[in-house]
């Protein structure tokens, strides 16, 4: 069963607590997108936010850490609330101790991937992490234009996976909508991180989409 985590930065924030109520009865998990201005251009919001998000649902929490030396504050949003807490290849210099920061915490550990980084620089750490984010979008922003060949790379990590007898998650995120969701679900992603998709069109005709999607 693929599973959505909605990315509340395309909601109306200043209803959160509704919109939250409004998508629940078609969603899996609610995403986090932590921003700071300097890994992304763009600053949203962190864990404030994250505690009151725990107050509205019992959905779990994933928190996509988009900032610089994300192991600073890793035990914090695990703390917080956080179920899986997913920190950027490109802003770990020592990745496996911020994973294992997560994990000792009691917390899922994924580890979220560019656009350009490939695949195969995970590699030497694919017993240690939970899952691993596919960004379909550079990542910043809500609501921009799904990029084609990451269905590529979804595609290989896949078959990786299943070489390797695996058990971590695929997850993706970007521009994920009715146009392009047969083709991330069918090249293996099993959680589609969905902004706009979401909160800005009708979630259940979304989630009975899903549902019938068909590969072949
Ligand atoms: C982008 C964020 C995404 C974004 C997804 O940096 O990581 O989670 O909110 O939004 P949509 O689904 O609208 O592309
Ligand atoms: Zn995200």
């Amino acid at each position: 069963m693929v599973m959505i985590s909605a990315s509340i930065l395309a909601s109306d924030l200043s209803r959160l607590g509704e919109e939250i109520k409004r998508v629940e009865p078609y969603i899996d998990m609610v995403h986090l997108d932590v921003m700071d201005g300097v890994f992304v251009p763009n600053i949203t919001f962190g864990l404030p936010l994250l505690e009151a998000v725990k107050r509205c649902t019992s959905l779990p929490i994933d928190a996509h850490l988009m900032i610089v030396q994300p192991e600073k504050y890793v035990e914090r949003f695990v703390d917080a609330g956080a179920s899986i807490v997913t920190v950027h290849y490109e802003t770990c210099l020592h990745l496996h101790r911020t994973i294992y920061q997560i994990k000792d915490k009691g917390a899922q550990a994924y580890v979220a991937l560019n656009p350009h980084t490939p695949v195969e620089m995970l590699s030497d750490i694919l017993n240690d992490i939970d899952g691993i984010l596919i960004m379909t979008v550079n990542p910043g922003f809500s609501g921009q234009k799904f990029i084609k060949n990451t269905t590529e790379k979804i595609k290989r990590l896949s078959k990786i996976i299943q070489q390797k007898d695996l058990k971590i998650k695929i997850m993706v995120d970007g521009g994920i909508n009715e146009d392009t969701v047969t083709d991330v679900v069918c090249s293996g992603a099993q959680i589609l991180v969905m902004g706009y998709g979401i909160f800005r069109y009708d979630p259940a005709s979304f989630r009975k989409k899903l549902e019938e999607i068909k590969c072949s």
